[in-house]
């Protein structure tokens, strides 16, 4: 395989440049009658240099996810770009496809297919070794507290827990260049949460990865991220630090939270129409 890998090494391209973004989805309106296009993600942009981390905070339905499916190419934008290392995602998506790795909540697997098999798939797909692979994998799992013995049964029948873990272990097999993490800790336990974190660090260290991840856990924000984007109704209503982030708007970054979204989470979905 010829990873496109290699030109964007070269390139000096930031690692992912967001421009003036835009996505909506259309949804009935109360009565059933009429379609409403309802803007989840509006005008957003924004530019990650290579090894940043970057978080985004925000409430239930701002938009965090479809953003993430935006840059994974799973959505395509209505209006604006997107470029990883340079390449656009809609003219060059096999390329980016090579250079990202996305990790959500809902993890893509082939249920009746054991983890083994799963990762079998993915790295074929990479073209990795598969003895190698399934060896780095298990010290991943391994550390991530999964029995290795779980790795022989249908993925249908682990909590959903053990499967992000597997999920996280297939993401961190293919060395990806920009790691696009969609709530990867929610729902595992606390010392799980803190080796995935962990793990997110390692792999800027040792893969010179670039990493934006979304999260509602403020001290996973503020222990892993150089910047956080604070989105609501679609959009960024700050990014900075978490010390810029909170000289301005408050003592805490839950401080900066409610102080920039106001309302309580659930009142902002479905009210951004176009
Ligand atoms: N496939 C879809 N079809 C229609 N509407 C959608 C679709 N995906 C998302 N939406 C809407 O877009 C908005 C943003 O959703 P999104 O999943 O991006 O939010 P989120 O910030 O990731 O929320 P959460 O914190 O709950 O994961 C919501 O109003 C949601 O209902
Ligand atoms: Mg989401």
């Amino acid at each position: 395989m010829n990873p496109p890998q290699v030109a964007a090494i070269t390139t000096g391209e930031p690692a992912l440049a967001v421009e003036g973004v835009w996505k909506s989805f259309r949804e009935r309106d109360e009565g059933h009658r009429q379609w409403h296009p309802v803007a989840a993600v509006q005008d957003i942009s924004l530019v990650v240099p290579r090894r940043e981390i970057v978080g985004i905070l925000g409430p239930n339905g701002s938009g965090k996810s479809t953003l993430i499916r935006l840059m994974a190419t799973l959505l395509t934008p209505d209006a604006g770009h997107i470029r990883v290392f340079g390449y656009d995602i809609q003219q060059h998506r096999t390329a980016v496809r090579r250079l990202i790795n996305r990790v959500s909540v809902e993890a893509s697997f082939f249920k009746k297919l054991t983890a083994e098999e799963n990762l079998a798939y993915a790295t074929g797909l990479y073209g990795i070794p598969n003895r190698v692979a399934q060896q780095h994998a298990r010290e991943i799992l391994e550390r991530l507290g999964l029995l290795s013995k779980k790795l022989k049964v249908p993925l249908e029948q682990l909590s959903r827990g053990q499967q992000q873990k597997i999920a996280i272990a297939r993401a961190l097999l293919t060395s990806p260049t920009l790691m696009l993490l969609d709530e990867p800790t929610t729902g595992l336990d606390p010392k799980s949460r803190r080796e995935v974190q962990q793990f997110v660090l390692e792999v800027r260290e040792t893969h010179d990865a670039t990493i934006v991840i979304s999260t509602h856990d403020m001290d996973e924000a503020e222990r892993l991220c150089d910047r956080v984007a604070i989105m609501s109704r679609g959009r960024f209503e700050a990014l900075g630090s978490a010390a810029e982030l909170k000289a301005s708007y408050g003592h805490t970054l839950e401080d900066v939270f409610f102080a920039l979204i106001g309302e309580p989470l659930d009142e902002t979905e479905g009210k951004n129409f176009c």
